[in-house]
């Protein structure tokens, strides 16, 4: 497969470390220094569907395709406001794509198993042209009281449009299955016969476990890729990461040994918006014209699970 487009979408309202201050004991000299983060966009009146749909239409546009040649709809998502229908089926009804949706919830590494999944998809000849979405709220699922995870998320919806091609070099998926639940939540009351401990708590995350985790699954995601294709780090253009802490993606960019500029970064603004960052971050660069024919981007991303992997595409 090759991918001919990209889109995103983002809320409008943006939400500084000194708003956040403002009802919280943190400030912009805890977070941005520890974080790299210094605003985040937060879903306040919109739908996350919506976004996700007009992420959807910039990258069909750019493609030069239309609603109606999409022959399948991968969607990546933790949690918005639908249990069923998936936000896939959603997403193709408001963008006029007739065609089978599926979703994941791989958390942070979404967009690389989505693209996983989807070159199996090239692989077996059963599809032409192909719309990875990756819509994400995280901030729904955050305690807005708890300084050491809301500070860190931010919402947002990006896409891609694949077709047949052979750019796509490879991926590697890895897990480290942990049984922690890290958020739940209860919709409706709780059946007669539940006889065992429930209860509604927001996330919580072990943030220095997950940094170390993340350090060292992406390094070795990455070194297993490039192996199997026969490539170095120096035949990379750009190493597009998950947007999750500037300092985890320092950590891995001055491990690799490689200079900055190969190594875009967005989280100034946007925080980790989950398995949207990567998709986001590739569509700005993107627009901005940083790309050209050949260039070689590796995509990483690592989270909830704790999931992770890596991706090799020919632009
Ligand atoms: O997609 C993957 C998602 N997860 C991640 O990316 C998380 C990866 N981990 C991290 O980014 C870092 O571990 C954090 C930024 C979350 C935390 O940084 P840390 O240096 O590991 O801090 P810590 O959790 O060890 O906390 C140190 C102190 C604590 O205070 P005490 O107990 O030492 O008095 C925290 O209560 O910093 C305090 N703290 C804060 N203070 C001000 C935690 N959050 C804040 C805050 N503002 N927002």
């Amino acid at each position: 497969m090759k991918l001919i487009g990209t889109g995103s979408a983002l809320p409008t309202k943006q939400v500084t470390n000194d708003d956040l201050s403002r009802f919280l004991d943190t400030s912009d000299e805890w977070i941005y220094p520890r974080t790299g983060i210094r605003s985040r966009h937060v879903i306040t009146t919109e739908e996350l569907e919506d976004l996700a749909a007009r992420a959807v239409q910039d990258a069909l546009a750019m493609a030069g395709l239309s609603a109606g040649d999409i022959d399948l709809c991968i969607c990546s998502n933790v949690i918005n406001e639908w249990v069923t229908p998936g936000l896939s089926c959603v997403i193709a009804y408001k963008t006029g794509m007739h065609c089978p949706g599926i979703d994941i919830n791989c958390g942070c590494p979404g967009f690389v198993y989505g693209m996983d999944i989807i070159d199996k998809y090239f692989r077996c000849g059963s599809v032409k042209n192909v719309v990875m979405v990756a819509a994400e709220e995280p901030t729904r699922m955050t305690a807005w009281t708890d300084r050491s995870t809301c500070v860190l998320f931010g919402d947002g919806a990006a896409a891609a449009v694949f077709t047949e091609g052979d750019a796509f070099k490879g991926s590697k998926l890895s897990a480290k299955p942990d049984p922690t639940k890290i958020w739940e939540y209860h919709l409706m009351e709780p059946t007669p016969y539940i006889d065992k401990e429930e209860r509604d708590i927001p996330m919580q995350m072990k943030g220095r476990d997950v940094f170390k985790y993340a350090v060292t699954a992406c390094l070795s995601d990455i070194g297993d890729l490039l192996a199997r294709t026969g490539h170095t780090k120096d035949d990379i253009a750009y190493f597009i990461i998950h947007q999750a802490n500037q300092r985890i993606i320092d950590a891995i960019r001055e491990r690799l040994g490689v200079p900055q500029e190969r190594f875009p970064s967005n989280i100034i603004d946007h925080g980790n918006s989950s398995s949207a960052s990567c998709l986001i971050l590739l569509d700005e660069c993107n627009r901005k014209g940083m790309f050209k024919k050949g260039d070689l981007l590796m995509f990483s991303g690592f989270g909830a699970g704790l999931q992770s992997g890596a991706a090799l595409l020919e632009w």
